[in-house]
């Protein structure tokens, strides 16, 4: 079977990801410099799949590293995950995301070239779409990208993005699928893998957990006077195991050129129907103060998720409510 490589593979998809590649029968490489993760997910991988993925802790920005593991590794395609996404540290620290995201990516690619691979699929962002109007279906794949995008963070995605285009038009050889997440939330079932960023997280579901753990006394909610009908910012948060499999679905187009998918439920939730979800799943109270809104924070954003599922025959499947379940049962396992 296929062989891939999974840089970020011990961070949150990453890890997810791997198990679901696992599961299908791929033998899978993981490429992670651990910045934000644990190399114990490893073992957890081990655990959940009876599998365990040979671990390459190497720092993007280290290319002969990077050219190592390629030569070595004789990989079909590569899923790339690694990069540094939190949105508020970016605005403050833009030249280490910049090269992180974008310098990191380029020594990949480079790499790959070197060794012949002509596969990616790329963890990209809603964020791409900026703040554009989303109309009432959501957003589609068809969309402008890369105008009244907020932050340096998205600002990469969106670069990555257009980087992939360029090869594809350079090389009509060279396959990119550009995968555009929503909000991934939730924890595998397991409960032996889940979201657990080191230092301090920017996310809601994170943030949460914080609070449910009496880390923090309570959650911010970040504004309630938005045009929504609870006044909270409305997302689209999508299961990470479903997340997971998108990518399953994704491997599934190997032909050159670029596609574009959004992965999503094409279902919105407020901030309070969150913290609505969490308290019934947890079966406790979570306290909770309404502050001013977040700068850069849009109304809503939701995906159209019509496209994956005619071309990838991908649907998310799972519900907030599973998320819930799933998160507190990884929360249990800490
Ligand atoms: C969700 C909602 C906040 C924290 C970002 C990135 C996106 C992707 C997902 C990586 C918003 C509200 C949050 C809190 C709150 N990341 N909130 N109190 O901003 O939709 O998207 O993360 O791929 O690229 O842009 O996600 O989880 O930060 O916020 O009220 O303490 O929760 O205002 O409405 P966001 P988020």
């Amino acid at each position: 079977m296929d062989k891939i490589l999974i840089t970020g593979g011990t961070g949150y998809i990453g890890s997810h990801t791997a198990v679901e590649l696992i599961n299908a029968g791929y033998e899978v490489e993981i490429l992670d410099n651990l910045a934000n993760s644990k190399a114990s997910v490893i073992d957890r991988i081990f655990e959940i799949t009876g599998v365990r993925p040979v671990f390459h802790q190497v720092d993007l920005l280290d290319s002969s590293a990077v050219l190592k593991v390629f030569k070595e590794g004789s990989f079909s395609s590569v899923i790339h995950f690694a990069g540094l996404k939190a949105v508020a540290e970016s605005v403050e620290k833009p030249l280490l995301y910049y090269e992180n995201n974008v310098g990191g990516t380029l020594n990949l690619l480079k790499a790959m070239y070197e060794t012949g691979v002509s596969r990616i699929v790329f963890s990209s962002s809603a964020t791409v779409y900026g703040d554009i109007p989303i109309g009432g279906h959501g957003f589609t794949e068809d969309m402008p990208t890369g105008r009244g995008i907020t932050n340096p963070y998205g600002r990469t995605k969106y670069m990555i993005e257009e980087i992939l285009k360029d090869i594809c038009i350079s090389d009509p050889t060279f396959s990119a699928t550009i995968l555009r997440y929503f909000n991934p939330i939730g924890a595998h079932p397991s409960g032996l893998i889940g979201e657990d960023p080191n230092g301090i997280p920017n996310n809601l579901m994170p943030l949460v957990m914080r609070v449910a753990r009496k880390e923090m006394p309570e959650l911010s909610v970040f504004g309630n006077d938005y045009e929504t009908p609870d006044g909270t910012c409305i997302r689209d948060y999508i299961h990470i195991v479903d997340l997971a499999k998108g990518h399953l679905a994704a491997l599934s187009h190997a032909e050159p050129g670029v596609a574009i998918y959004n992965l999503g439920t094409g279902r919105g939730t407020s901030v309070l129907e969150m913290v609505a979800a969490f308290e019934k799943a947890s079966g406790e109270s979570l306290p909770y103060r309404t502050m001013p809104r977040r700068a850069g924070d849009l109304p809503i954003v939701f995906a159209d998720v019509s496209k994956a599922f005619s071309e990838l025959g991908f649907k998310a499947t799972l519900s907030v409510d599973d998320a819930m379940r799933d998160t507190l049962k990884f929360l249990r396992n800490q």
